[in-house]
């Protein structure tokens, strides 16, 4: 993990090693396999009835492409593409749709993946329009969460790391759309 990595005008810091993430992606796996197995015996997942992974682009797709790895389940991967940042550092509050979601939800075991929930608005506007297609079950799971920035009550049922409120980049999260390839996550070095 390099020491230092500079991208556009600002300096990042190692945060979380690569070797981190794949032990904490091997117990969400792990944790959301058990927990499908054990609750939904009445409808359980099967080949016919498969888990919904809904993976929100594009800070996503690196966590769930190794996240899917471990899940011992029949799994569907969607994606939807969200936006709510708009270059700086810092949310506009504003959520956008840029790509629309093509599958039907009705009936559904859902799973939105995450890659990081910040104020929570992001998560609480798809789960409010989600909801309204009524799944069969709504769940979340969130590499990473801010807990002192949340700006809306919204739950999230699995989460890897709990991180300080500091606007962090790698392993598919962005700093005006770079960084994203980055294997480790690393954090705005504000010295
Ligand atoms: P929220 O709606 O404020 O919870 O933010 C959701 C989205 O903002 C995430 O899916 C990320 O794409 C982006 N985001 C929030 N915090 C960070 C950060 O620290 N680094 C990079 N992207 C972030
Ligand atoms: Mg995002």
């Amino acid at each position: 993990m390099p020491t230092k990595v500079h991208i556009h005008d600002k300096q990042f810091v190692p945060f979380i090693p690569a070797e981190k993430l794949h032990k904490k992606n091997q117990e969400l796996g792990r944790e959301i396999s058990e927990h499908y197995r054990a609750i939904h015996s009445e409808a359980p997942i099967t080949d016919q009835n498969p888990l919904l992974l809904i993976s929100v682009l594009k800070g996503s797709f690196v966590f769930l492409a190794d996240l899917i790895r471990h899940i011992d389940l029949p799994v569907e991967v969607e994606f939807i593409g969200l936006s709510s940042y708009h270059g700086a550092t810092e949310t506009t509050g504003v959520v956008q749709e840029t790509i629309p979601l093509r599958q039907t939800i009705h009936g559904r075991h859902i799973l939105v993946t995450e890659d990081i929930v910040d104020s929570g608005l992001s998560l609480r506007y798809l789960k409010d329009s989600l909801i309204k297609e009524s799944p069969l079950s709504l769940h979340t799971v969130s590499l990473l969460r801010k807990p002192e920035a949340l700006k809306v009550d919204v739950t999230v049922d699995f989460v890897g790391f709990d991180i300080e409120n500091k606007f962090v980049v790698g392993y598919g999260l962005d700093y005006q759309e770079l960084g994203r390839g980055l294997d480790g996550i690393y954090v705005l070095d504000e010295a």
